[in-house]
């Protein structure tokens, strides 16, 4: 199974001009990955240009609507995302859920509603408890999963590859073997290894790292070389 490298650029970096800088290193850098499965989520307003770059990367966006149209102001439909050529969304990032008041049952109908769309949704959760409620109706082999510790996101503090693993294996107990399920918060080169070798891991997904092209490089090459 190829593993996941999803970087979540947040709300960065402020200029088109910017993005497209970044992501031309990226690509550049990731000419002969076969392994990995690189999936890059930039602000809504970037994709479209982006999008145009493509080749072995692919997209996703930063949330989605819970309807495909209609009287949403400030939101993106699923099927507009889809009709740009977008694959995946991140859905129930803890920062959506701090400072948007996201609940598990407004993140549900958003898992939903992108799904029958056609985009495969990437859950973060930071506890088992998020799972049963934001996947209720959902089959759990439509969605990527991403735990991601709250306290571990911009920190630079990680949980042990051990509490990690154990974490891993509980939620592998809940979901099935089959899902694909990521570590997210303070991933760096120093300890992607660890996080994939260690703690049994299908992947990453990287927010500030993957803002710096040298460094997301390089972990995608230690996941390559895995
Ligand atoms: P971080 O962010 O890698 O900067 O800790 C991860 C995330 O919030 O998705």
């Amino acid at each position: 199974m190829k593993r996941f490298i999803i970087a979540n650029w947040k709300c960065n970096p402020t200029t088109l001009a910017l993005a497209k800088k970044l992501f031309i290193s990226v690509q550049k850098g990731l000419k002969n990955i076969g392994n990995s499965q690189v999936i890059i989520c930039p602000p809504f307003v970037y994709l479209q240009e982006l999008l145009k770059f493509k080749k072995e990367l692919k997209f996703g966006a930063q949330n989605c609507c819970w309807e495909e149209k209609g009287a949403f102001t400030g939101e993106v439909s699923p099927k507009m995302l889809k009709d740009l050529g977008c694959q995946y969304v991140i859905l129930g990032h803890s920062e959506k859920r701090k400072y948007s008041c996201e609940s598990n049952s407004l993140i549900n109908k958003r898992i939903k509603s992108a799904i029958k769309q056609g985009l495969k949704p990437i859950l973060c959760i930071d506890s088992i408890s998020q799972i049963k409620p934001c996947l209720k109706g959902v089959s759990k082999r439509n969605v990527i999963i991403a735990y991601e510790p709250i306290w571990a996101i911009g920190t630079g503090k990680t949980p042990s590859f051990k509490q990690a693993e154990v974490f891993n294996n509980k939620m592998k107990k809940a979901l099935g073997l089959k899902t694909i399920i990521l570590y997210g918060g303070s991933v760096s080169i120093k300890n992607v290894k660890g996080f994939i070798n260690q703690s049994g891991f299908d992947g990453v997904l990287l927010g500030g790292a993957s803002l710096r092209a040298k460094e997301f490089m390089s972990i995608v090459q230690a996941i390559e070389d895995i």
